[in-house]
């Protein structure tokens, strides 16, 4: 019978360090993979459409548009002026927006338009709220004479609901859109720690592909709709409860 002796001790670590290593480590990666996989795949093999609105500060636009059925993913850029590369710091003429990939059979571009009207005061001139400026303004860009005819029917729409003041969105033909740096990216998911947690502190490039980053967005401003926020609250709840820590889907 042989003696136990301390580098037998060692050896066992050893070994017990490089099962971990070889199996714990790999199998979280795959889990994480596939819980981004699954949202893009769902939506791989339909075209999707993009709209693209400016509603005041993109951070909040983002949010409004995120968390919809039928909204893929959001990107929020810099669109509606003629400055070439516009930077946070340096829009020039351009307002910040937010760009919507759509399932144009799940939600429409009219239904995009009633949230875009829902979601800001279009007759409040230079600005929204505290926003003041020129890159707060509110705008419809339109890509084609079908949209552009929908965005015009829908802004006679809402200037009917009251004649004391007028809308002030401008309808235009989207120019190029360019998209914001990535701090600005998501702003509202980037604030939650929790949130960032539970889909696994994906890579940027990967957080602003994602439609579950997308959606935890909006809610994480609370514009979900209401019976979408309540459904992910009781899914964070459950998950938060029984302790494993990762949400795949939503
Ligand atoms: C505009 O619409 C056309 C046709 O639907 C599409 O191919 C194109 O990618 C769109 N452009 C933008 C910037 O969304």
């Amino acid at each position: 019978m042989g003696k136990f002796s301390g580098s037998d001790a060692l050896w066992l670590l050893y070994l017990l360090a490089i099962v971990v290593s070889l199996f714990v480590r790999p199998t979280l990666g795959i889990r994480f993979r596939q819980a981004n996989q699954e949202s893009t795949h769902r939506h791989m093999n339909r075209p999707l459409k993009a709209a693209v609105f400016a509603l005041g500060s993109f951070w909040r636009s983002e949010a409004a548009f995120g968390c919809l059925p039928g909204v893929v993913r959001t990107i929020v850029g810099y669109a509606g002026g003629t400055k070439n590369n516009p930077e946070y710091r340096n829009l020039g003429d351009h307002a910040e927006c937010v760009q919507i990939e759509y399932d144009p059979t799940v939600i429409s571009f009219k239904q995009l338009l009633d949230v875009f009207w829902a979601s800001h005061d279009p007759r409040q001139l230079f600005g929204q709220g505290p926003d003041v400026g020129n890159q707060y303004r509110s705008i419809i860009l339109t890509n084609g004479t079908l949209e552009a005819r929908l965005a015009a029917a829908s802004k006679e729409r809402e200037q009917t609901i009251s004649k004391s003041s007028i809308v002030m969105t401008q309808i235009q033909q989207l120019g190029t859109f360019y998209p914001a740096e990535s701090d600005h990216q998501k702003f509202e998911l980037k604030r939650n720690r929790l949130l960032l947690q539970l889909i696994g502190n994906m890579p940027e490039e990967e957080l602003q592909r994602s439609s579950l980053a997308t959606k935890l967005n909006g809610y994480a401003a609370e514009l979900c709709p209401p019976k979408i926020q309540k459904k992910i609250n009781a899914k964070i709840d459950d998950i938060l409860k029984t302790g494993w820590p990762i949400l795949r889907d939503i």
